[in-house]
Parts: structure tokens; C-alpha cells; sequence
């Protein structure tokens, strides 16, 4: 099969390569799936688990990409669940070969049914974002009806969806970005936007829960937006000076399939868009992975035509 593999760490984008590999075989409780589309996060070079299994040893080359959506092919010893033939969609492990193949081994408890209705390009771009914005909103964040809500990068990937599923269930939104990032963050549905190069963020009312995506120097300064007892989730790792109010939780997203479940109706009904930045094939992947210009919204491959 095809497939794009990371070899070489100092090396980036730059050293990833489309080669031939053989096709993986399904685990126990795996299924194999032929990948339609992929989707593909921008510093996923950067994370360990590309780079070594869970035990720490070296498992390049590895094929990056953890969003899918495609169709059961084969199904391993034990599995249940999902049928050859079934559409799918879903989020692979982290320390496994991904989604940027023709085909990928997955664990069938990672994946739930993709509806007829939606095509692969969606489906994949929907995983990653959904789930994290979800599970960082509902789960960790316990966001209710009526509380306000900081969310950073509002129109970004996960923060736009963030925006969205705060939106729906009745919170206040106050998003946050770069200028350029005003017109999207409110139309994703943040009642107000902070341009955080330009306005104080530090002006900002108290809020029940901020949803960082940005991490660093912008997470820290948030902590003190917190109200009493409120939370602040981030995706990007520890932070260094949790609020003195309320907690802090950084988090990494776990494949849930009555989550996508749930995601994938708010999909086909209207309540979710999706925000795709960049799509092409396998085959142009690695000049499009290139590219020097910056591309906002979540890339997306098209593996099968
Ligand atoms: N822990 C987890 O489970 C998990 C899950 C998903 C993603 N992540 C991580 O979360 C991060 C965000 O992912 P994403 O896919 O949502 O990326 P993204 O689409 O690039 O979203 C980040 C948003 O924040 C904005 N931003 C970044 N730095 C900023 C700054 N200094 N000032 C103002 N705005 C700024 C970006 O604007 P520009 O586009 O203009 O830069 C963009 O709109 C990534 O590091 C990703 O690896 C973690």
C-alpha cells in the first residue's frame, strides 16, 4: 500500500516520505480499515508518540495521521461490533501507525458507524476536534447552561468546535485569537472576541471555565480569569501557575464512540460544522505538508478517490 512514513525527527515535513509498505494486518479486537480520508494535526512531528512505542524504543518509520474515516475491510481475531463493508470513523492510537496509508489497523472500539450521509472528508475532519472539544467542555470542564466560557483559539480547529458545542448548550462564548481571526470566531458563534495581540486579555470578566488551545504565556495569564470554583482545561500540556481559584486540567483526547456518536448527528443536523483548511491526495502530501505558507483549519488527505 501507500503510504507517507516519518524516518527522520531533526528533519520535520522534510523528511517525510511517500514509500510502499506492506498492508497491516488486524490484532485482536482490531479491525482494518481502508482509509478514504485522513486527517492530519500541524505538530504532530513534535509529539514522543510518533516517534517511540510506549515502551520508549524507537518505532520509525512510523506513518503519522490519527483521524479516519473509511471502510471495514478486515476484522481481527475476537472482534466485534463492526461488520466488513461498515462505514467508519474514528481516532487510531498514538503510538501505532496512523491514517496516512491506504490502509490502517485500529482497534474496532475506537471507531464508530460514519452515516451514509456524511462523506469521509467530514467524518475525518470531525474526530479530533469533536472528541476534544467534548470531553474538554463536558467532561473535564463540566460546562452548563448559562456559564461563560473563555475559549482560545476560537477559530482554529478544536476552538472552533469548542465554540460551537459551548454555544449549544447555552454558555456565554467569549473567544480569543489573532485580528485575522475575528470574522471566524464569531461566526463559529463566540458572542465576543478577544484579539490577543491587541486588546488586554487581562480585561476580560471572570469566566466559569477557559478551553486553551494555545498553552504557554496565554494559558498562564488565564488562570486568573477563573471564577471561584471554575476550571481551566488546556490540550497543551501542565500549567505552570494554576489558578488560585478554581482547578486546572490538561488533558489528552481519548477515542470515544458514543461521543462521535453524538458528534456526527450534530454533523448531519446542522448544529456542527466542521472546519477544513487544506485538502489533497496521498500522492501530493508531502509537498503539500511543505508548503511554507501557513494553512488554517485541520488538514485533511484524501486517500481513495
Ligand atoms: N491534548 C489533546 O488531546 C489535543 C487534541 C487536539 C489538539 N491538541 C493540540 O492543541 C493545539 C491546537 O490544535 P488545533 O488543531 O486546534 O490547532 P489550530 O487550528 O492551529 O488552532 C490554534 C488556534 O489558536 C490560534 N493561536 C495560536 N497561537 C496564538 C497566539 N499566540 N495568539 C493568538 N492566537 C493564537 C491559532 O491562530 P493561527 O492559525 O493564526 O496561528 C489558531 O486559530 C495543537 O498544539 C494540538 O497539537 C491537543
Amino acid at each position: 500500500m501507500k503510504a507517507i512514513v516519518a524516518t527522520d525527527q531533526a528533519a520535520g515535513m522534510a523528511g517525510l516520505n511517500l514509500v510502499d509498505r506492506r498492508e497491516p494486518q488486524a490484532a485482536i479486537n482490531d479491525v482494518v480499515v481502508q482509509v478514504h480520508a485522513s486527517g492530519f494535526t500541524g505538530d504532530e512531528l513534535t509529539w514522543p508518540a510518533t516517534w517511540t512505542d510506549r515502551a520508549g524504543r524507537d518505532r520509525t518509520p512510523s506513518i503519522p495521521g490519527h483521524e479516519l474515516a473509511g471502510v471495514v475491510t478486515a476484522l481481527g481475531y475476537g472482534t466485534t461490533g463492526l461488520s466488513i463493508g461498515q462505514r467508519v470513523f474514528g481516532l487510531t492510537d498514538w503510538y501505532r501507525d496512523g491514517t496516512l496509508a491506504e490502509y490502517v489497523a485500529v482497534e474496532a472500539r475506537n471507531l464508530a458507524p460514519l452515516p451514509g450521509d456524511v462523506d469521509f472528508m467530514h467524518g475525518a475532519a470531525l474526530v479530533m476536534s469533536g472528541l476534544t472539544a467534548w470531553q474538554g467542555l463536558f467532561e473535564h470542564g463540566r460546562l452548563q447552561a448559562g456559564q461563560a466560557i473563555l475559549v482560545h483559539g476560537a477559530a482554529g480547529v478544536v476552538g472552533s468546535m469548542a465554540t460551537q458545542l459551548a454555544r449549544e448548550v447555552g454558555a456565554y462564548v467569549i473567544g480569543t485569537g489573532r485580528a485575522d481571526a475575528r470574522h471566524a470566531a464569531l461566526d463559529f458563534g463566540a458572542q465576543e472576541f478577544i484579539d490577543l495581540d491587541n486588546d488586554i486579555l487581562e480585561d476580560v470578566c471572570k469566566v466559569d471555565l477557559v478551553f486553551d488551545v494555545i498553552g504557554s504565556d496565554i494559558a498562564k495569564r488565564s488562570a486568573n480569569l477563573i471564577r471561584a470554583g471554575g476550571t481551566l482545561v488546556t490540550i497543551t500540556g501542565p500549567i505552570e501557575a494554576p489558578p488560585s481559584a478554581g482547578r486546572t486540567i490538561d488533558f489528552v483526547v481519548e477515542p470515544d464512540r458514543a461521543q462521535l456518536s453524538q458528534l456526527v448527528q450534530r454533523l448531519r443536523d446542522g448544529r456542527l460544522r466542521t472546519n477544513i483548511g487544506s485538502v489533497s491526495t496521498l500522492d501530493d502530501a508531502i509537498r503539500s505538508l511543505n508548503r511554507t505558507e501557513r494553512v488554517k483549519g485541520k488538514t485533511i488527505f484524501r486517500v481513495r478517490a
